[in-house]
């Protein structure tokens, strides 16, 4: 018996030796699942506290499944970056097995939303990941094969595929923050 615990026990700690924790913007968020933007509707529709939910379903994220050809949309090639979590936990899989998970949504940007989903007015459960210039550069990148290198032209004049700036303006819910007259707070220049 002791021989087992002893040899489980070296096993073990050989295992954690080999397969350390993948990095990542939070190292807890490998084992956050991700939960769909109709959960998030429940909660961020309203008119009161702003409806982030209708402003994303309007905007070119929410597309970004259809504008895919029928072979792409099995392709995993295309599907990081054109679905939500594909291949983290309870992410997009195929479009039979998880249809609401097509598509960017809420949760690439602001990270897995299985523990906020839990939150109360009064005990508000922080997000894994905030948006900031590397959120969207793990898309935005010439990897993408529609990367444009002069789709942008920055504050100096020089022409480049993704300015953050002024990508974040047209992308951080500026028609929510003004219709309930509140800036965004790490963003603040609108
Ligand atoms: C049960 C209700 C509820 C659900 C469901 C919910 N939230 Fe929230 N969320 C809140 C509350 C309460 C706050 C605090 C601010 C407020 O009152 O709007 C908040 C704040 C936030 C914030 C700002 C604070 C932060 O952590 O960055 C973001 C971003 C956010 N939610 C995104 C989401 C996303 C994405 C989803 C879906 C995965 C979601 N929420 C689902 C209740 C909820
Ligand atoms: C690294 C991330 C990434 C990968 C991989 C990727 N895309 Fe995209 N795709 C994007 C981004 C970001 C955009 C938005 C356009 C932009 O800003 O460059 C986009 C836009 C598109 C568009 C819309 C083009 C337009 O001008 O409206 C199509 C169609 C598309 N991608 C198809 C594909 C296909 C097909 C694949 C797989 C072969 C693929 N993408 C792989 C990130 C990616
Ligand atoms: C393409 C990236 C992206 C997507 C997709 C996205 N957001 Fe955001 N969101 C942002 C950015 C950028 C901000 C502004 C920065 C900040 O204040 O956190 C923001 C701000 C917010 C805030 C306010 C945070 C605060 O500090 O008051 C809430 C709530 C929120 N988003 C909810 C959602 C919900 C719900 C969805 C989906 C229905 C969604 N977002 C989709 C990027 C995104
Ligand atoms: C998971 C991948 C992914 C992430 C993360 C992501 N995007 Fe996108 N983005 C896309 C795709 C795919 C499209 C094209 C969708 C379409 O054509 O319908 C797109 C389109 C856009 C567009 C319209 C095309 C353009 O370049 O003018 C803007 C603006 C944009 N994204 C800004 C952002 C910003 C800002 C962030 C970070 C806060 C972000 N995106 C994060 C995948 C992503």
């Amino acid at each position: 018996m002791k021989r087992l615990l002893i040899l489980g026990l070296i096993v073990g700690t050989a295992g954690l030796l080999l397969f350390p924790a993948q990095p990542s913007v939070s190292d807890e968020a490998d084992d956050i699942a991700f939960v769909g933007a109709a959960k998030c509707k429940m909660c961020h529709n309203k008119s009161s506290s702003g409806k982030f939910y209708d402003d994303w379903e309007a905007g070119p994220h929410a597309k970004a499944f259809e504008v895919l050809k029928d072979d792409e949309k099995k392709d995993p090639k295309c599907l990081k970056c054109h679905t939500t979590g594909y291949g983290m936990k309870d992410g997009f899989v195929s479009l039979e097995e998880t249809e609401k998970m097509a598509g960017v949504q809420c949760e690439m940007c602001h990270g897995p939303g299985e523990k906020h989903i839990k939150s109360k007015k009064d005990n508000v459960i922080p997000h894994v990941w905030k948006p900031v210039e590397e959120t969207c550069k793990k898309c935005h990148n010439e990897e993408n094969p529609n990367w444009d290198p002069n789709r942008y032209t920055d504050a100096d004049g020089n022409k480049t595929g993704f300015d953050y700036k002024q990508a974040v303006k047209k992308i951080n819910h500026g028609a929510v923050f003004e219709a309930i007259g509140k800036k965004p707070p790490m963003t603040g220049d609108l």
